[in-house]
Parts: C-alpha cells; sequence; structure tokens
C-alpha cells in the first residue's frame, strides 16, 4: 500500500503515514551523510545557527544539548478552542517519548508545532537544536515524519529503491549506492537486495521501507498515532520501525491513544488531556499511579453491569460507578491482586451474578485517565476502527 511521499506532511491519524523527502536541501548546499554515521552530530550537516544554542562553546547547538527537544510553555488556539494550555515537556536524545492522550488532547497540534506546520501562540521549542520560531528550516532538516509504508518502486530492487531513496534525500550517486548497501546489509536483505520487490514477503517489504526510513539519519522523527485503526500485523511493523530508529540513536516523539504502546516503545510517557499534560513519567511510574494491577469483571448478560457495580461495593472507585452508562465490562482497582479478585468473585456470587470473564490486567489508558482526570479517557481498544 504505497503512499505519496508528501512534502512536509504529518502522518495523519489514518491516513498511510508519509515519508517528508523534500526536508532537505539538495546535496550541494550539505555536506553528505556519511555512511553508517551514527555520530552525535548525526547527519553529519554544517552547524546551524541557533539562538538555543547552549553553552559549551563549541559545536552545533544540537550536540551541546542532552535534550533532542525541549518545549516550553507553548500555547495554541483555534478561535475559542484551547488545543494546547501551556505544555512543556522534554525528550532527552536517543529516547522514545510517548505522547498519550484522547482524542482531541492535542497531540496533533503539538507534533504540527514542533515539526512547523504551525506556529504556536506563545512559547518555545527547540528541536534538534533548532529554535521552532527563528529557524524553522533547520528543524525541517532535521527531522522525519513517517509511520509505516513508503512508496516503494514495486518494479525496483530494494537495492534499487533504497539508493533512489537516497538520491531524493539528496545524496550523490556513489553515497546513495553505499548508503543502501550498507543498509542492506544491516538489515539481512544482500542475499534478495537485487531481486524487484514485487516478489518480495511482508517481512522483507517491511525491512526496506523502515531502511528506506534511515537512508539519511534524521535527527528527530515525529510519529503522530502511526497505529490508530491499523490491523495488528501493521502495527507490529510500526512498532519494529520505532525499535529500528531507537537502535540507531534517534529520538522519536510518537503520539498515541494506547497505553500498552506507549509502554512497550516509550522511555518516558507524558499523558496529555485538553490541551495541558497531565502526568509523566515512565509507563512503570504511570501505572503505580493508577494503583498497579486491575480486575475487568465481564458479566454474561451486559445489562448486569450496574448490578456488579452495586454488588462490589465499595471496591468499585465512585468516579467508577459514575461512568459506567453502556458499560459492558467494569474494571477495578486490585491493589491486593489476587485478593481483590477472590473479594470481588465472592461478592458477585452471592449477588447471584454470572460472568462471562473475571481476571486480573495491567492498567488500561482507561485505567490511568480516570485514576488521573476522574473521567475516562475513550472506551475503544487498539485495533478498533478510529
Ligand atoms: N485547525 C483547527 N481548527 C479548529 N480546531 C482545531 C483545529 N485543529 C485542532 N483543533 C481542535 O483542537 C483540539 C486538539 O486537537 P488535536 O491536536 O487534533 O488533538 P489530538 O491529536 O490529541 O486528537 C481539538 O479540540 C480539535 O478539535
Ligand atoms: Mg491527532
Amino acid at each position: 500500500m504505497p503512499s505519496s511521499n508528501e512534502a512536509g506532511t504529518v502522518t495523519g491519524e489514518n491516513a498511510p503515514p508519509t515519508r517528508s523527502v523534500d526536508s532537505r536541501p539538495p546535496g550541494g548546499d550539505t555536506p553528505e551523510p556519511r555512511i553508517g554515521d551514527v555520530s552525535e552530530s548525526g547527519t553529519g550537516r554544517a552547524p546551524a545557527a541557533s539562538a538555543y544554542a547552549h553553552t559549551n562553546g563549541s559545536g552545533p547547538a544540537a550536540t551541546a544539548s542532552t535534550h533532542a527537544v525541549r518545549v516550553e510553555n507553548i500555547t495554541k488556539s483555534f478561535g475559542d478552542v484551547h488545543a494546547l494550555r501551556g505544555v512543556s515537556f522534554a525528550a532527552a536524545r536517543g529516547t522514545v517519548l510517548g505522547i498519550l492522550g484522547p482524542n482531541g488532547a492535542g497531540k496533533t497540534t503539538a507534533v504540527k508545532i514542533l515539526s512547523t506546520l504551525l506556529r504556536p501562540d506563545s512559547g518555545t521549542a527547540v528541536v534538534a537544536g533548532h529554535d521552532i520560531r527563528k529557524d524553522p528550516a533547520g528543524v525541517r532538516r532535521s527531522i522525519m515524519m513517517t509511520g509505516q509504508y513508503a512508496a516503494l518502486d514495486e518494479n525496483l530492487s530494494g537495492r534499487e529503491n533504497l539508493e533512489l531513496f537516497g538520491r531524493l534525500m539528496g545524496l550523490g550517486k556513489s553515497a546513495a549506492r553505499k548508503r543502501a548497501d550498507a543498509l542492506l546489509a544491516e538489515f539481512d536483505l544482500v542475499a534478495s537486495g537485487r531481486r524487484p520487490v514485487r516478489q518480495y514477503s511482508g517481512g522483507m517489504r517491511r525491512r526496506v521501507d523502515i531502511a528506506c526510513g534511515l537512508v539519511v539519519r534524521p535527527e528527530v522523527v515525529f510519529l503522530d498515532e502511526p497505529t490508530t485503526g491499523l490491523d495488528p500485523r501493521s502495527r507490529q511493523g510500526v512498532w519494529d520501525l520505532v525499535s529500528a530508529l531507537k537502535e540507531q540513536g534517534i529520538t522519536v516523539l510518537l503520539t498515541t491513544q494506547y497505553l500498552e504502546e506507549a509502554d512497550v516503545l516509550s522511555d518516558n510517557i507524558i499523558v496529555i488531556d485538553k490541551g495541558t499534560v497531565i502526568a509523566e513519567g515512565t509507563a512503570d511510574e504511570l501505572k503505580e499511579k493508577t494503583g498497579g494491577s486491575y480486575c475487568e469483571v465481564v458479566p454474561l448478560d451486559p445489562t448486569q453491569v450496574g448490578r456488579a457495580a452495586t454488588a462490589l461495593g465499595d471496591l468499585v472507585p465512585p468516579a467508577l460507578a459514575l461512568s459506567l452508562g453502556g458499560a459492558e465490562r467494569l474494571s477495578i482497582p486490585a491493589p491486593e491482586g489476587a485478593a481483590t479478585l477472590a473479594e470481588a468473585l465472592r461478592r458477585l456470587d452471592a449477588a447471584d451474578i454470572a460472568l462471562a470473564d473475571i481476571g486480573l490486567r495491567r492498567p488500561s489508558l482507561d485505567d490511568v485517565f480516570l485514576s488521573i482526570t476522574g473521567h475516562p479517557g475513550r472506551a475503544e481498544q487498539p485495533g478498533d476502527p478510529a
């Protein structure tokens, strides 16, 4: 499923993600990236002047800061909709920052501002050493927005696709070829590198696709809900991409509605709701806040959820009891783990409520939301149509 390589496009929530291929000046303007260059200076581009250069007195600003992304008090309104109400966060170089939040939280607005597609009303941000207001071109040269399938040419070989991509990104002919060969080796594609892509298996295609994203090493990659609405297999492809990027030391900002995804992929997570950062920390820290594990109760008859809640009594937090409308299952904090589960079973049994399922699980995004905000995030699960 090829997508267009639209210039400077932020990956939409449901659109096939695209790569920004025009975001670098042609080869003449900048030094060519070195093969296998994973050095601190990234692509080896010339240092850009930046008002936010940090102070060790040498090297480009990007290398002087431990943060690849630093956001300070950004606000953005659309008319009277306050999409961002003073958001601050930072992502350390080479880490994955998960930006977790329900629909309308302000995730896409934040990503668009950081990739210079939107201007903030107030506040500052520095991306890869470049101030988004003062040096948007510098920001664009340093970032990639991608998620999934590139526009691979079916009739070209993997190697030719990679080479073509390198040329599009401004590499010279021999540099593009060398980079293609290095990536084929890195992604275990040497043997098949000269066969046309149309003969590739899904897995091989995915590896070529990921490799295309790394032809020219960006410093920061933005993934805006790259897995919303995807089937599990495609979701895995995106997860592989994130891992590959991270292995290369590239900083990734990943927005998602799914705690599980943020959990698996992120070093740090910020939770945003209604344009405000309401929590931050590692996945474990966030789960701590929501009280460890949860007990999920699924009555055989979905209309019995209310009765089940009544039977469970004080095991059901008040905020949850108030937000049960239409729910088919009940998820209650289980601070005592199996003992809470056993107690829940006893109470449900005493009230004669037949169950389709009951079990302990880790907190979901909804649990985190309910716990932090007192209101549910949303009810959908990964894989649901968005
Ligand atoms: N161009 C726009 N015009 C008006 N309102 C907008 C625009 N873009 C976003 N919004 C509003 O700003 C809020 C945040 O949106 P968004 O950043 O897309 O959230 P998320 O990506 O977390 O779902 C929402 O209320 C949304 O309706
Ligand atoms: Mg969005």
